[in-house]
């Protein structure tokens, strides 16, 4: 391997000849230094500041709009040291913070620094994780990922492949659902499609999350094809619904989806309950886990996951929790064979690695490309090592608790307000997760004034920066939620989230 000086010339040979023909033509060493101090100086300025900034600015799209990122494409470039300081200068204004403390909304984790340093290695190695092939590193290190992954959630050996995220990963699993069931039907669906075949029955509670419904309709069966067993309009799980469309089935092959964290309020679905379900008529158990999963990091709420490791299929995400850099997620599929039926790429040029084996058998580095959505693949398996590396089990249980912690702060803080009110228990009755769903409830309000009150709060929280809650409908009504997964949240950030709530309210009312 090349190293010192030399090295860097020929890393920068291509853009020094090219300086040369706009005659400027500083060293090739120079010019390195010159990057990464520029980088080393913004990563500085960011990273310092991002536990303070306001988490966005009042209107950052016109911001955007208005930044100078606008015009005809240049017929000569200005090279790479000014577009990237314009790009850093540009983006300032427009950037909101969603890695920072203060970020609920959505489900959104930070990024460790072992993440994010192993995700900059990432791209200076530029490594395709697509095949031995194309770098064994890569495939090593996601494969390596996925087993520590399983031993952290305690699931038993098994495939599993990295994605873009919790969608890519309900994708995946449903993926390999949909050949199972078509394999059932005597039909290798990969090879022959659906037509012809009955609809597939998609069994779930209310709480199916929007991103495995669209899995569905991108798999060709269909938004509709999932039938929610509801009991009530919390989304709770009906399980006595839930057998009898089991058994109106007359054994036909059919999936069960279980959601491991509802992204109003943190419920689970009855896993274990599923998991016999689904054992006594034949089905198939997937189960979302995007944030959820990682109840079992913790012996506090162990529980509310247990049944997952039952399941065929899992989809969780690694840029939630685990506070990996967008975008990461892991899907864990029971049978290799079979996900390789389903997603095989198959050309002359390419690896072939049909007959992979088993996770336990002695391995020469799979064909990730066989397995995964894309083929070409940026290598996520670099940051979730270095994170499970850098933490550990211990350091894993730790973020997840402080997360516990941050929201049993925040449901206290909001029962203790007379003018707040708890949607739903964090969730439902049992153990407090990771989400807070609750309103703004002042006394002497009336009920139907409710819910405009509320987006009009929320719109007013969005403006004034410091915090960024969410806006959501729970059972009918309009609702705040807070999500914490950041490892950066601390106890005065959730304060902070309940006093400017309080204090926006006071002025609305
Ligand atoms: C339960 C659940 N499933 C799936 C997803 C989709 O994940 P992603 O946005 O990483 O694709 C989310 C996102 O919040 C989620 O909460």
């Amino acid at each position: 391997m090349r190293t010192g000086p030399g090295a860097a010339i020929l890393l920068w040979m291509s853009d020094r000849e090219f300086d040369a023909r706009r005659g400027a033509s500083p060293g090739a060493g120079d010019r390195l230094e010159a990057l990464l101090g520029l980088l080393g100086a913004e990563a500085r300025r960011h990273l310092g500041e991002l536990d303070s900034r306001p988490v966005r600015a009042p209107d950052p799209t016109s911001l955007v709009s208005a930044s100078g990122f606008s015009g005809a494409l240049p017929d000569e470039g200005n090279g790479t040291l000014a577009a990237l300081e314009e790009l850093i200068e540009g983006a300032r204004v427009g950037l909101v913070a969603s890695a920072g403390p203060r970020f609920f909304h959505l489900v959104v984790g930070g990024t460790t620094d072992a993440a994010l340093g192993a995700d900059w290695l990432v791209s200076l190695w530029d490594q395709i994780a697509a095949s031995p092939l194309t770098s064994p590193l890569a495939v090593h290190l996601e494969e390596l990922s996925i087993a520590w992954l399983r031993e952290l959630f305690e699931l038993p050996p098994g495939a599993g492949v990295l994605t873009t995220g919790g969608h890519g990963a309900n994708l995946i699993g449903l993926l390999a659902a949909r050949q199972w069931w078509g394999e059932r039907h005597g039909r290798d669906v990969s090879e022959h499609g659906l037509t012809g075949l009955p609809p597939m029955p998609v069994l779930s509670s209310g709480l199916v999350h929007a991103s495995a419904v669209k899995a569905l309709a991108q798999l060709g069966l269909g938004r509709r094809a999932v039938q929610r067993c509801a009991a009530d309009t919390s989304g709770r799980l009906d399980l006595g619904a839930l057998e009898a469309a089991l058994i109106a089935l007359e054994g036909a092959p059919a999936v069960l989806i279980g959601n491991a964290g509802d992204v109003n309020t943190g419920a689970f679905d009855p896993l274990d309950a599923m998991a016999d379900l689904a054992a006594r008529y034949g089905a198939w158990l997937h189960v979302d886990g995007a944030f959820g999963l990682f109840a079992r990091v913790s012996p506090r709420t162990r529980a509310l996951a247990a049944g997952a490791e039952r399941a065929q299929s899992i989809a969780s995400d690694c840029h939630k929790w685990l506070n990996v850099p967008y975008d990461c997620g892991v899907a864990f599929i029971e049978d290799r064979r079979l996900l390789l039926r389903a997603n095989k790429l198959v050309a002359d040029y390419l690896p072939r690695d049909l007959e992979a084996p088993q996770e336990g058998a002695p391995r020469r580095g799979a064909v990730l490309s066989n397995i995964a959505l894309e083929s070409s693949r940026r290598a996520r398996g670099l940051p979730v090592w270095a994170t499970l590396r850098a933490l550990g089990r211990s350091g894993m249980r730790d973020l997840v608790e402080r997360s516990l912690d941050h929201a049993a702060r925040l449901a206290a803080a909001v029962d203790a307000a007379p003018d707040l009110e708890r949607l739903a228990p964090v969730p439902l009755d049992v153990v407090p997760l990771n989400v807070v769903c609750f309103r703004a409830h002042p006394p002497g309000a009336r009920k139907r004034d409710l819910d405009a009150l509320n987006e009009r709060l929320a719109q007013a929280i969005l403006d004034d920066g410091r915090v960024f809650l969410g806006v959501t409908r729970f059972a009918g009504r309009v609702a705040l939620r807070a999500a914490f997964v950041n490892h950066r949240t601390r106890p005065e950030d959730v304060d902070l989230a309940v006093a400017v709530t309080r204090e926006l309210l006071a002025a609305l009312s």
